[in-house]
């Protein structure tokens, strides 16, 4: 047994709070037929088993206060698939103390080290022993966490050979789109087999990019964005005392800017990059380092040579000129010529392949950010933009332009970078009191959904700016949230990724406070995360949240 800290061992006596309507028996409200967002007709030929399932909500069972004899038991399986997300653990126990309440006898099994572990034959039993000592705390380590991609044959043959000789008649995949999506062809394939195992997934992702009409937001978001602004909260603090620095910080978030986003509104930096908002202006590179250069000027003229620009980490991805580049290269890199060339011979194979146009743009990139562009995909085919060093690319572009614009008597002032990227700090916190009652709900709704039977279904809480007890819980088809996508150069089934909306709330908030904050200096420093005191410190949800839900 690991040493606890003082915090760790109070928090684990933490009992997560439960809607009202998953407290005794439920019962399940079916609504109409669905249809996916988009596609329809390819998505309902290719998951005829799972297409138009209705959404469920539960509903307290009225006169059934304790069940006279529990279910006939049942064994579960869960896989964590994927980056890590605060509140992963707190989804499990949700899930062992759902199905331990339907019947004693029921059995968790853990997949050990993602949807591998299926495909491989290895897992561990979840007894209560292990499940106490993972309750209300960060990380995915109780069983860890990978990246396969569930998607071959081969792969659900052999999984369905461990389900069966587990007795596993429902398995819970803790993913994000990808990984849902993952779920949804597995439950489509059982489900067409008669193979008797149904499959649940649960909106995980610290990025924030998967919600929908259906989910308000995934779990890992809150605590991830809370850690991330104390952090910035201190680096500002920081620039405004020793008033010499400009600080460059990246935040993680994928494609999306939600997290960067998010971080803005707690913590109110001079800069703030919103990549869909790059993409929708058409910006170039040159562009963005000249609308930051011209705050920095600004500011210099008040005396003020400091100041905190945020940067989503995939920026990069969404100026146009680099997002048609990288849309070829992943064509050219999804042949079977391309994946048979040596490593060292593949930045030369896809310079071959490419437009004048898009080998132009990549021959102005710094070298190592066009080989991270040409080389190196994840295994669900997305560019690895964390890897990608975006914060010290801008700074580095924006000191030279400041130099230019000094020569032409246009700035007179110092120009000074400190770099930071922040993701791997939050992703792993232990989760806030809304990730650690949202996650739990989840995980325990998740068993409601397997014991009424439902297959290829994500586990959905919703109205979660009220109090938890109020919380809506329910199942939503995963074939809803489909439509066709373009994925290593052929147009596949997906979850459709939620970017940051233009003419949401959040974004249209931040637009109206974003030139004040550049100018004056207006941070804010929200603190670290606090589990005990007044409910306005402790259970805020986020911001964005909060905006989305403003009547
Ligand atoms: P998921 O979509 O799996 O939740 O990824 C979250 C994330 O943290 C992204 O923000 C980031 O780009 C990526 O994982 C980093 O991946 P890795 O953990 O493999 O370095």
């Amino acid at each position: 047994m690991s040493t606890k800290s003082n915090l760790q061992i109070a928090r684990a006596a933490y009992q997560p709070k439960l809607p009202k309507a998953l407290k005794g028996c439920v019962k399940a409200v079916e609504g109409a037929a669905t249809q996916s967002v988009g596609n329809q007709a390819e998505i309902k030929e290719l998951f005829p088993n799972t297409y138009g399932m209705p959404v469920v909500e539960f509903e307290t069972k009225k006169g059934c206060c304790k069940k006279a004899a529990a279910d006939a038991p049942f064994n579960v399986g869960v896989i964590l698939s994927g980056g890590q997300a605060p509140g992963g653990h707190n989804v499990i126990s949700g899930l062992f103390d759902g199905i331990k309440s339907l019947n004693p006898e029921n059995k968790l099994y853990g997949f050990l080290m993602g949807p591998g572990g299926l495909v491989d034959h290895k897992y561990m039993e979840i007894t209560s022993e292990i499940m106490d000592e993972y309750r209300n705390t960060g990380g995915f380590d109780i069983i860890g966490s990978g990246r396969t991609k569930l998607e071959e044959i081969d792969q659900f043959e052999s999984g369905i050979k461990i389900l069966r000789e587990l007795g596993i008649k429902a398995l819970v995949i803790i993913g994000g789109d990808d990984s849902n999506t993952n779920a949804c062809v597995l439950a489509e394939y059982y489900a067409a087999k008669n193979y008797g195992v149904q499959v649940i997934g649960c909106p995980k992702t610290i990025d924030g990019d998967l919600k929908n009409e259906q989910i308000e937001t995934s779990f890992g978001f809150d605590t991830a964005c809370k850690t991330y602004s104390e952090l910035i909260g201190n680096i500002e603090r920081d620039c405004n005392s020793a008033r010499k620095y400009w600080h460059f910080i990246k935040l993680m978030g994928r494609s999306a800017s939600h997290i960067a986003l998010e971080c803005a509104l707690q913590t109110q930096p001079n800069i703030c990059l919103v990549s869909e908002e790059v993409e929708a202006k058409g910006q170039s590179l040159d562009d963005i380092v000249a609308y930051i250069a011209g705050i920095v000027a600004a500011r210099a003229k008040n005396g003020n040579n400091f100041g905190t620009v945020l940067i989503p980490e995939g920026l990069i991805e969404f100026i146009p000129a680099i997002k048609k580049l990288i849309a070829q290269l992943n064509d050219a890199l999804a042949t079977d010529e391309a994946k048979a060339v040596a490593r060292e011979n593949q930045i030369e194979y896809v310079k071959a392949h490419l437009s004048e146009e898009n080998l132009a743009v990549f021959n102005s990139l710094p070298a190592d950010v066009a080989s991270q562009l040409a080389l190196d995909r994840d295994p669900h085919g997305n560019v690895q933009v964390s890897l990608i060093e975006t914060e010290k690319l801008l700074s580095k572009m924006v000191a030279k332009k400041l130099s230019e614009m000094k020569k032409a008597g246009e700035y007179c002032g110092k120009f000074s970078a400190q770099h930071h990227f922040f993701g791997y700090e939050g992703r792993c916190a232990a989760p806030s009191n809304f990730d650690a009652d949202y996650c739990y709900s989840l995980g325990f709704n998740a068993s409601r959904l397997i014991s009424c039977g439902k297959t290829g279904y994500m586990s959905v809480i919703k109205n979660t700016t009220a109090p938890a007890a109020e919380w809506i819980a329910g199942g939503v088809p995963i074939t809803m949230m489909m439509n066709l996508e373009k994925r290593n150069g052929k147009m596949k089934p997906v979850i459709r990724k939620a970017l940051v909306e233009l003419d949401g709330a959040p974004f249209k908030f931040f637009a109206s406070k974003r030139d004040d904050w550049a100018i004056n200096t207006s941070y804010v420093y929200p603190g670290s995360i606090q589990y005990w005191g007044p409910t306005e410190v402790c259970d805020q949800t986020t911001k964005t949240l909060a905006l989305e839900h403003q009547k």
